[in-house]
């Protein structure tokens, strides 16, 4: 069969309505209202959510995204678990599914579990129909393109009545969690790699409709899949050296914000991603440098390997460390301590709870015997119940709707997420609710010092060697 030398896009099908399809194909929708575009799930509950005319039940809480579902959903934006036949009708499928870590199996613990994409690459190669150019979104290690061009390939080889072809194009995507909408609708950048020039195009085409030719960027495939890992390496790397030395500053009575201001005005530097926090969260940061790190050893690289490997590491030591400084303020103990967890999502507008890091402080803060009241206004307690999986013998925790509820007889108050409502706390009405001496921790530097000191409330926050001094004086 002969491949047309352009295609022009009626129809997309995006595989996986998840904190990626779900963003990603509403904003192609909202740009280009010519293009038919059918989300497909597996699970039926997240699908009945996208679909849920109460815009507060959407799965993803994304400032900007429920406003997007109400002008497209229904008209060029459809969620489904009808897989099969949305496949059938779609001229470019992406594959938006999970990529988490492997936990059995060769490369446990590091590798990606592609088991998600290859069943994905199964469906459309016995579903598709004529010519599909297959879009890889998820997140991948390198050379994963091979294997689901082979997978496509096989099957025209299972039945030669079938003349169906394929392409497979590698567009990771960039979007953060909490500014995903704005991230897709005014990129930095585009990323498509690829081979044959037309399929390209046929991609390219679909992001002119609102992104600017010199923001798209082109590739071959194999960079673009290892871009996609770099990068978030690259991101990773710069939280866990700024949180390192914020333990220095603390040792010493410098600031983390200072020195983070006078290394970020360092053009080379640049002033993004070097604020210090309780340690990167996140589904991605942790599981794509694992990936890279088992890409490094695979392909015989283990010094490469075990550089990378740190940035996860510390990362770990980083949340330990505060929890065990938090135990030792409180005299060591926290046995039937209560204190006020504030923020359980990994970072603010967003309901995901994926790799927190208050979900190993507070489980560190619970095996110490605290009590813990948690708040977050946008994470259920549904999901802490998971991520901290409660239990007759792991029971001390209780989630509070309202943020003043937290503070009630509390030795101590964290801060752990940094929702703008954190930063205007009114402590002067806080401190009367709290036990004496009661301590203020904040891990994401987001509240005046001197509004907590006034009242006589102790105060910590991260990588301030200044303050730190001057409460314990
Ligand atoms: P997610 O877990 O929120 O969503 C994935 C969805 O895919 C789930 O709803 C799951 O049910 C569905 N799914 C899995 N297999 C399926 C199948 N065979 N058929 C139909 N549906 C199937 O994951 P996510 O956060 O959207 O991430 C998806 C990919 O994008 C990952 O590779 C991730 O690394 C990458 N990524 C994520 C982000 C982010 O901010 N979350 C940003 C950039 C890239
Ligand atoms: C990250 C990348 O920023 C995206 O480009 C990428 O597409 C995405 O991963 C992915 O592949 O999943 P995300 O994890 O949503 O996005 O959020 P970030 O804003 O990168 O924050 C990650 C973690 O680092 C959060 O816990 C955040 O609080 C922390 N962080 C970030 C800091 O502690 N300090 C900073 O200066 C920046």
């Amino acid at each position: 069969m002969t491949i047309k030398d352009k295609f022009e896009i009626y129809n997309i099908c995006c595989i996986g309505a998840g904190y990626v399809g779900g963003p990603t194909m509403a904003v192609i929708a909202d740009k280009c209202p010519n293009i038919q575009i059918n989300v497909v799930d597996l699970n039926e509950e997240r699908i009945k959510n996208w679909n849920n005319d109460d815009l507060t039940k959407l799965p993803i809480y994304e400032p900007g995204l429920s406003e997007i579902i109400e002008r497209c959903r229904g008209k060029n934006l459809h969620f489904s678990n009808e897989i099969e036949n949305n496949i059938k009708k779609a001229d470019m499928i992406f594959i938006s599914v999970n990529t988490p870590t492997k936990t059995s199996g060769i490369g446990a613990g590091k590798a990606s579990d592609l088991k998600w994409v290859e069943a994905c690459a199964r469906q459309v190669a016995s579903n598709s129909k004529g010519h599909t150019i297959v879009v890889e979104k998820s997140t991948l290690p390198v050379r994963t393109a091979e294997v689901i061009k082979s997978i496509l390939e096989a099957s025209k080889n299972d039945d030669i009545q079938n003349k169906n072809t394929f392409d497979v194009l590698s567009n990771p995507e960039f979007l953060a969690e909490g500014s995903a909408i704005n991230d897709l609708e005014d990129p930095d950048r585009v990323l498509i790699g690829g081979e044959r020039e037309e399929a390209i195009e046929s991609l390219c085409e679909i992001y002119r409709k609102w992104i600017p030719e010199q923001k798209i960027l082109k590739t071959n495939i194999w960079s673009s899949e290892l871009a996609k890992l770099t990068a978030n390496a690259f991101l990773a790397q710069r939280v866990s050296s700024i949180n390192s030395i914020s333990a220095l500053c603390e040792a010493t009575g410098a600031d983390i914000r200072e020195v983070s201001r006078a290394i970020g005005t360092d053009s080379r530097i640049g002033s993004k991603f070097l604020e210090s926090g309780p340690g990167f969260g996140g589904s991605c940061f942790k599981k794509d440098i694992l990936n890279l790190v088992y890409l490094c050893e695979y392909f015989g690289l283990p010094e490469v390997a075990s550089f990378w490997n740190e940035v996860v590491k510390i990362n770990k030591w980083h949340q330990h460390r505060i929890s065990k400084l938090i135990i030792k303020k409180l005299f060591g103990t926290l046995s039937g301590k209560k204190i006020a967890i504030l923020g359980f999502a990994f970072k603010s507008n967003t309901n995901d709870t994926r790799e927190s890091a208050a979900i190993q402080i507070c489980k560190d803060l619970l095996n110490e015997g605290a009590i813990l009241n948690i708040h977050d206004p946008k994470v259920s307690e549904k999901q802490i119940n998971l991520d901290l999986s409660k239990s007759d013998e792991n029971n001390r925790w209780c989630k509070v709707s309202l943020l003043n509820d937290a503070f009630i007889g509390a030795d101590a108050s964290v801060i752990l997420t940094e929702w703008a409502e954190y930063s205007e706390i009114d402590w002067e009405q806080v401190v009367n609710k709290m036990r004496r001496p009661g301590w203020v921790f904040d891990a994401r530097s987001i509240v005046e010092p001197n509004s907590v000191i006034k009242t006589g409330l102790n105060f910590w926050r991260i990588g301030d060697g200044l303050t730190v001094c001057k409460t314990l004086t």
